[in-house]
């Protein structure tokens, strides 16, 4: 069969989790005809009314279109792909294992047992989740040898750079997209993406044909370098603390060198979410498998450096208020960073959580993810809006910059709390503007500003 033959591909997409649903609904818009697939009922039965299990902005709607575009439909059987499909994409999480630096593919493992039994003609995987190298190579030869279609079914890696928050556009107008295939795979893989991502090829998108350890360490690689590039900030910040220098206006200055770029020097709480920590930590547990732990044991102090910036800014509420126990701490922001409601190791919520195991009242708000986080950690104390939790605090720390607490008025809030104290630990308030207001206000490594 020849990939041409259809202009409109009939995809699968199993998992349908943040990557998978909005990869789902993505391609619908570009004009295929898909499936969305995943084991858990109540997920599905969810997403077959157009509701999502997480925020996301814009792709409930974008999901409620396609499905009543007759685009879009979500199932909980494989068989019913494999009918469906010739395209079936792998979105499943890789989470880091319990104990252990290194992914659990569990979830990959159990899609390909399912799923390459029921594939009988020809048709091509292309899997999406980050992945320890020579993950791809095992899950191929397994698929061939579990398939009735043998080496008839092809499986390809495309690793998926979306941020959450801006999940759409990124899936849509990527910077790139990236194809592994193996050593004498049928090309029918690489022209089946071709057909897939047309739109975006027609558009310019680069599109870049490796091996399939290329393509997925690649994708690890590019975490990796990310979290590097923050926590290189965040340690020079604690240098600017140390000198009673402003990072703020150093990463500026640094950003305008071409070679080196504003994105990713944003100093302050750290990194968190469902990528980049255990990205880090199964990208060195791998490379101690294949023998070259060395080349990654700067990974280890990245984490450090990321890590550190959590107990930072527990001392720093400490000195606020001089002592924890018995204090109010407000804590504006819970997700990982803004537009999500995303928990998942975030900064924010672990700082909360220390913060209470130290004996402070803690009050969290966060626009979208209170329900996350109630959770994740049922014992902190959560309130209805920013007011609310800045009731009588004796310190306010902003650790999420969502627009909502940026755009906040220092007159107003110093009306409810008990101290005109704030912490901001995204650099995301203007200083003066606070002080100005009579509060006392700390950032990171922006000693300059106090
Ligand atoms: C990341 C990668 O960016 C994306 O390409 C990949 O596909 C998945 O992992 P995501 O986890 O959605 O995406 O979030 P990202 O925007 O990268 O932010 C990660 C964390 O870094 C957040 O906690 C954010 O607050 C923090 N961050 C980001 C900083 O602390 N400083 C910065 O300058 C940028």
């Amino acid at each position: 069969m020849g990939w041409k033959e259809f202009g409109r591909v009939k995809i699968s997409v199993v998992g349908t989790g943040y990557l998978g649903a909005t990869h789902a609904a993505c391609m619908a818009r570009l004009g295929h005809d898909v499936l969305g697939v995943d084991v858990d009922e109540a997920k599905v039965s969810k997403l077959r009314s157009g509701e999502m299990p997480f925020y996301e902005p814009g792709l409930e709607e974008l999901t409620r279109e396609m499905i009543g575009a007759g685009k879009l439909q979500f199932s909980s059987s494989f068989a019913e792909a494999a009918e469906f499909a010739d395209v079936h994409f792998i979105a499943v999480g890789t989470p880091q294992r319990r104990g252990e630096f290194a992914a659990d593919t569990s979830a990959l493992d159990s899609v390909i047992a399912s799923l390459a039994p029921v594939i009988t003609r020809p048709s091509v995987i292309l899997g999406k989740s980050t992945v320890p190298v020579g993950t791809a190579a095992d899950l191929r030869s397994r698929a061939q040898s579990l398939s009735p279609a043998g080496d008839q079914l092809e499986l390809g890696w495309n690793p998926e750079f979306l941020r959450e928050g801006h999940a759409i556009k990124d899936t849509l107008e990527p910077d790139r997209l990236v194809l592994g295939v193996a050593d004498g795979a049928d090309p029918r893989v690489e022209a089946a993406a071709r057909e897939v991502y047309g739109d975006l090829l027609e558009r310019g998108v680069p599109f870049l044909v490796t091996d399939l350890a290329t393509a997925e360490l690649t994708k690890i690689s590019a975490n990796a370098f990310l979290a590097t590039k923050i926590s290189f900030i965040n340690a020079i910040a604690e240098v600017c603390d140390a000198a009673g220098a402003d990072v703020v206006t150093l990463a500026d200055a640094m950003g305008y060198d071409t070679r080196i770029g504003r994105a990713f020097l944003n100093a302050g709480l750290g990194f968190g979410g469902g990528c980049l920590p255990k990205d880090i930590r199964a990208f060195m547990a791998r490379a101690g498998e294949l023998g070259a732990a060395q080349a990654l044991t700067f990974l280890r102090e990245v984490d450090n450096i990321n890590m550190r910036r959590r107990t930072q800014m527990v001392e720093m509420a400490k000195q606020s208020c001089g002592t924890l126990l018995g204090s109010r701490v407000a804590v504006l922001g819970a997700a990982f960073k803004p537009n999500s409601d995303d928990v998942r190791d975030s900064p924010a919520l672990n700082v909360a959580g220390q913060l209470q195991l130290r004996g402070a009242a803690v009050s969290v708000y966060d626009p979208k993810a209170m329900e996350n986080s109630r959770m994740l950690f049922p014992t902190l104390g959560y309130s209805a809006s920013v007011l609310d939790a800045c009731e009588n605090a004796d310190v306010v720390l902003v650790l999420t910059e969502w627009d909502e607490f940026r755009n906040l008025d220092p007159d107003s809030l110093a009306g409810v709390v008990r101290q005109r104290q704030i912490i901001d630990g995204r650099n995301c308030l203007d200083p003066a503007t606070w002080t100005d207001a009579g509060w006392k206000y700390r950032g990171f490594g922006r000693a300059a500003s106090r």
